[in-house]
């Protein structure tokens, strides 16, 4: 019903078509306002008395549209503000053909992070403004009014009034800068390629930056505040090379001139792709030689590869609505890793996709109140909600599988065919299949359609009988209840492949529901070699069995010993084997060494043990998970070797980390003499975040004092953000509480708020505190995130590690009278969650009881 009279209101129809803009815009830094003016081309399908576009907290002051030689003022402007659109009548008639709409208005740059907005940051000890722009999804028209739908591309040409000791970026170069009359400079840039209003980008403030040019002559800029430009070097030469690869890769050149990534110290995702003009917060492109982490590093290098990736896939060819908002960013999530590892080889990174998208990936989409990767989206409230791990995960783990399926090269040429067929204009997800079709000859449509416009995904089931393997697939809940409620008979298309000792993998395509395939007995098999494909694996008892030992001298591949513990994990929270399955399978990794295969090992063992945080069973658990650590610990120790791997670097922070949360009184003592010592001997970087937790975590009022002067002086983001997630692991209520208030004080930027928030709830002594503040500062929370905004779902999902009943009452309970506009989903799915945890617990409790004894 509601959905139903969304769909009629929202879109903008195609009466009028957009053609070019032309934009005026005058931000004034001081009184935290702009002006514009606007003349936009268009072509009129039929005549009209009134003409409709998006506009969004904005005061438009006139509208006069133009034709032949006619000239008329809108005698009415009218504001639909849940349709956030503008209307403008005519008291004529304007014909059929081309005419120019000519708008006067007004804005206000606020501080929440979308539309035209104002940043802050400091020159010299002076607090000063910048104004910048984030219009993905559909916030392009709080700055302008616009016809502001991913499929109506135009040309825009900007010019920006600006005072003249600041430094005004676009999407283009700058062609022109005049002196305007108020003494301002008036910067007109090149027009842009055709392309969606959620692309466009203008930035005004102090800058500095450093350039480099690529092998085809592009100019790359990384700008940055005054002061920080050091800590550029590293984007600009991962941006450089990344265009270098994609030039190559999709086998079109980058289509502009230039390419300026800007690092902007309030920011609400990550990073955003606007044509030529990539937005990043500090956090996700500033690298400083001496301060910044092995794990900055590589998300820096990804996060650049990410952005850049979508130039082509998803500015040069744009999802024709929101539903197909998987292509971009499953697309970009995918690439980015097959980017970075042709810049970075010795990085391995293709292990990080498997924690970093596999794995949450089929975590989210193992909830009934999950969503198919092509969702029915209308409203701006329901876009904002699917900037999720279904569009993200999801769909680059669905890209993968395609790739590793095709090959390599008919996946690049299938790339390249759609991208030259559709370069300029939009495409939907069948669009893509097509492509890949034509250059394989591969039936891909058939097999992906399941993949992307059904929920969920299987498990596969492995019987070994009578030297046959018996097959079997249905859907996978995490949930037990789920299960059982839902009927759901979909039929995957799934690329079965396994690996023996012999090591060449087995393949076919699995279309039923069950298949029996011979085999030859006795040595072991691993199903879904390298965990390429977006299934779990259920094996039969005898089958498992048989893979302790390849585990144990790691003579399966990493991304295989990785698979064997996720699933695990996974079947015993659905409730088909016992917790105890998996925690008795992680001696078989006590001589890992690789720090993905640690990563999922620890999450699970974590998650177990945040069932019986508060319990009898704790500290038991908790002297388990010190045996499983211990041997590791020893053998990593403290000191970064010279040249270490990656891999070894990450591996020690996350085994320190591990060993200092689970009680280790070695590790505990020297993480705190380097804490003492800091002034004089700095502590290395990656480090850092290890020390300040078990700081936190064992320390109180004294503690939380040092931290907090820490974190006010820190100018590195990175440093900041590292202390924010470390005081969430304090466990004196007291202190919890006034962790929480910090978090809506000024001293933490609203992009860095969720942050807090989440550490506090992920530790389990903080969970119901941070509950209960969330509850009583509601208002406050709900007004600075605003309607729809993905902000308000990223601070609500972590409540899902609440285990008990009383608590997914109370959270259901509020949201009852408490509106939470597109968070719906979200909140369903934490209610799932909570629930999966309670039931978890209590099934499994006996079985650990007697388990734990031995
Ligand atoms: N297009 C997104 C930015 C975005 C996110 C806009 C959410 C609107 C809502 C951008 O390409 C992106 O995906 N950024 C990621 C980082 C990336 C490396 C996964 C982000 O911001 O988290
Ligand atoms: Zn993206």
């Amino acid at each position: 019903m509601k959905l139903q009279k969304n769909k009629q209101n929202v879109r903008l129809g195609s009466v009028v078509i957009p053609i070019h803009y032309q934009i005026i815009l005058e931000p004034d830094l001081l009184a935290h306002t702009f002006k514009g003016e606007e003349t936009i081309m268009i072509t009129l399908a039929k005549q009209v008395r009134e003409i409709t576009l998006h506009s969004k907290d904005l005061k438009i002051m006139s509208a006069t549209i133009s034709f032949g030689t006619q000239s008329h003022t809108a005698k009415k402007i009218s504001y639909d503000s849940k349709r956030e659109t503008a209307t403008f009548l005519f008291d004529q008639v304007v014909p059929k053909g081309k005419a120019k709409l000519h708008l006067t208005f007004a804005g206000i740059l606020r501080d929440n992070m979308r539309g035209f907005y104002k940043s802050r940051y400091e020159v010299n000890g002076q607090e000063r403004f910048m104004a910048t722009t984030q219009f993905e999804a559909t916030d392009a028209r709080r700055c302008i009014p616009c016809f502001d739908e991913p499929a109506q591309k135009a040309v825009f040409q900007v010019s920006l009034i600006v005072p003249p000791d600041k430094v005004a970026i676009s999407n283009t170069l700058p062609t022109d800068v005049r002196e305007h009359a108020s003494g301002f400079n008036i910067v007109s840039f090149a027009p842009t390629p055709k392309m969606s209003t959620y692309l466009l980008a203008f930035i005004v403030g102090d800058f500095e930056y450093l350039e480099k040019k690529t092998k085809t002559g592009v100019i790359v800029r990384v700008y940055t505040v005054p002061g920080k430009k050091h800590q550029a070097e590293f984007a600009l030469s991962c941006a450089v090379k990344c265009l270098e690869f994609y030039n190559d890769y999709f086998d079109i050149p980058y289509p502009l001139n230039t390419l300026d990534m800007i690092a902007v110290p309030d920011f609400s995702s990550g990073a955003m792709e606007n044509w030529g003009a990539v937005t990043y917060r500090e956090t996700a492109i500033l690298v400083d030689p001496e301060h910044s982490s092995t794990q900055t590093k590589q998300w820096v290098a990804l996060v650049v590869a990410h952005e850049l990736a979508h130039q082509w896939f998803g500015n040069l060819v744009t999802m024709e609505w929101w539903t197909h908002l998987w292509l971009n960013e499953g697309f970009a999530s995918y690439i980015e890793y097959l980017a970075v590892d042709r810049i970075f080889p010795k990085w391995n990174i293709w292990t990080r996709f498997l924690y970093g998208d596999h794995g949450p990936a089929l975590r989210l989409d193992a909830l009934k109140h999950t969503h198919p990767i092509e969702v029915e989206v209308h409203h701006p409230n329901e876009i904002g909600e699917i900037f999720d791990e279904i569009s993200y995960s999801k769909g680059s783990a669905v890209i993968r599988m395609l790739a590793n399926y095709l090959g390599k090269d008919d996946f690049k040429e299938g790339l390249r065919y759609y991208l030259k067929k559709h370069m300029y204009k939009n495409a939907g997800t069948v669009h893509l299949w097509q492509a890949f079709e034509k250059v394989s000859g591969k039936p891909v449509e058939k097999m992906m359609t399941t993949w992307t416009k059904r929920p969920g995904y299987p498990i596969v089931r492995i019987r070994e009988q009578d030297a046959h393997l018996h097959f079997s697939q249905e859907r996978f809940f995490a949930s037990p209840l789920s299960r059982r409620e839902v009927t759901d008979t979909t039929l995957w298309n799934i690329p079965i492949s396994f690996t023996g000792p012999r090591r060449s993998a087995q393949q076919f395509l699995m279309t039923k529901k069950n298949m029996i395939v011979p085999r030859t007995p006795g040595s072991w098999l691993k199903f879904n070699t390298n965990e390429t494909g977006l299934y779990r694996v259920r094996y039969d008892a005898s089958l498992l069995d048989q893979l302790r030992q390849p585990i144990k001298d790691n003579q399966l591949p990493a991304d295989d010993r990785f698979g064997i513990i996720r699933d695990l994990y996974a079947l015993s929270e659905a409730g088909d084997i016992s917790a105890v399955v998996p925690l008795s399978m992680l001696p078989s990794y006590s001589n890992e060494p690789e720090y993905m295969v640690w990563v999922e090992a620890v999450s699970g063992l974590g998650r177990i043990n945040n069932l019986y945080a508060g319990s009898s069973y704790e500290e038991p658990l908790r002297t388990f998970a010190r045996s499983i650590f211990a041997p590791a610990v020893k053998l990593i120790g403290w000191k970064p070797t010279v040249n270490e791997s990656h891999s070894h670097a990450l591996l020690r922070s996350l085994l320190l980390g591990s060993a200092g949360a689970y009680g280790d009184t070695k590790v505990i003592a020297k993480a705190q003499s380097l804490f003492m010592a800091r002034n004089r001997l700095a502590i290395p970087s990656d480090l850092r975040s290890v020390v300040y937790s078990i700081i936190a975590r064992y320390g109180g009022e004294k503690e939380y004092n040092a931290l907090l002067l820490m974190h006010q002086a820190a100018s590195l983001h990175e440093e900041k953000n590292r202390i924010e997630s470390a005081l969430g692991h304090f466990t004196d209520p007291r202190i919890l509480n006034k962790v929480l208030a910090y978090s809506i004080s000024s001293s933490v930027r609203l992009q860095d708020r969720n942050g807090l928030i989440a550490g506090v709830i992920l530790n389990p002594r903080g969970r119901k505190i941070a509950w209960t503040f969330i509850k009583k500062n509601w208002s406050k929370l709900s007004a600075d995130y605003g309607e729809g905004w993905h902000l308000m779902s990223r601070m609500i999902s972590p409540l899902g590690r609440a285990t008990t009943k009383q608590e997914a009452d109370d959270i259901k309970k509020f949201f009852k009278t408490h509106k939470a506009p597109g968070a719906a989903r979200t909140i369903e799915q934490v209610l799932e969650q909570i629930n999966i945890n309670h039931a978890w617990r209590i099934r499994d409790e006996k079985a650990l009881r007697e388990w734990l004894k031995k």
